[in-house]
């Protein structure tokens, strides 16, 4: 029998509901409950002791230490796979699920020390695709590494990835990527000539802000990321991104297009926080203030660096 108007009505609400609630993609058919998982998790890992390897796990994720992307012997526990999955555990999740998270103190030591061992991008990429520390890894669809030149010498860095960027796995893909395209390519720059990615690289449930503790859990990654890319100038979008990286502790607004320094870790580079363009596709006055930011940074650009001209 088709749905009474009143039928209808309940699943709107409940639809709108669970969209105000964050939910706005469907992942399975079936609730999962994720608690039942964890201790069944626990129970397992405890049965096959601490030795178990992952067979299911992708090849690079096996330490290998003649590979570039060789993870060390020390690699800290949740970086590894979470425990033995037979190769059933696909058909049925419930029975052998993703273990529980670490406490978010031991997740950010576990991800400093994960992360200052990776000695390429590649190998920081693989290493965040097994890292089990930070819980927005189970409610993203994928995660969102990067996108753009990674020998560009412009990078960017925004907060988290939204919808369509958790959907096709690059940052900056939705509306406010677009209007970053054109901001961007009016100082003749594309994503050949610009490195892109976010502080925090999942996507948290809804487009949440993320918590201070998952950006502390994500924080050497991006660190580490921006040591490897190794730009010659960095832009903060937005001031959750600029507050992380640069320190500021002022609104976006006062601290917009000031020239700051960021140290990479091996030399310091110059770095500027601007407006986010979500923000701008809101308030889009703001984007005369952007466009002298976008000037100062094209000028800084063509300006030769220790790396540019040696
Ligand atoms: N906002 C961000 O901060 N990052 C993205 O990738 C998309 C939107």
């Amino acid at each position: 029998m088709p749905p009474t108007l009143s039928d209808r009505d309940l699943i709107a609400e409940l639809l709108a509901f669970h969209v105000e609630a964050g939910v706005d993609i469907a992942l399975g058919e079936e609730p999962v409950d994720r608690f039942a998982e964890s201790a069944s998790e626990r129970a397992t890992a405890r049965r096959r002791g601490p030795m178990a390897a992952d067979d299911s796990a992708p090849a690079a994720a096996a330490p290998r230490a003649s590979a570039p992307d060789a993870r060390p012997a020390t690699a800290p526990a949740s970086a590894r796979p979470a425990t033995a999955r037979p190769a059933t555990a696909r058909a049925a999740p419930a029975a052998v699920p993703p273990a529980a998270p670490p406490p978010p103190d031991q997740a950010a030591l576990e991800a400093r020390e994960a992360a200052a061992h990776a000695p390429t991008l590649e190998a920081l990429r693989h290493l965040l695709e097994r890292f089990e520390g930070c819980p927005l890894k189970h409610t993203a669809t994928r995660l969102v590494f990067a996108d753009g030149n990674p020998k560009a010498r412009l990078m960017l860095v925004g907060e988290a990835p939204g919808r369509e960027e958790d959907i096709e796995g690059k940052p900056f893909v939705g509306r406010s990527g677009k209007l970053l395209d054109r901001m961007l390519a009016a100082i003749g720059i594309d994503r050949e000539s610009a490195y892109i990615a976010n502080v925090v690289p999942w996507r948290p449930p809804g487009n949440r802000t993320p918590t201070p503790q998952e950006t502390a859990i994500c924080l050497p990654f991006i660190r580490r990321q921006i040591e490897l890319a190794d730009p010659d100038v960095l832009v903060c979008l937005g001031g959750p991104s600029a507050q992380t990286l640069l320190g500021i502790r002022e609104g976006i607004t006062k601290a917009r297009g000031r020239w700051m320094e960021y140290d990479t870790g091996t030399r310091t580079i110059p770095a500027m926080a601007t407006f986010h363009p979500a923000y701008l596709l809101r308030t889009p006055l703001g984007k005369r203030m952007a466009w002298r930011d976008l000037l100062a940074i094209e000028s800084r650009l063509t300006q030769p660096t220790a790396r540019s001209s040696g």
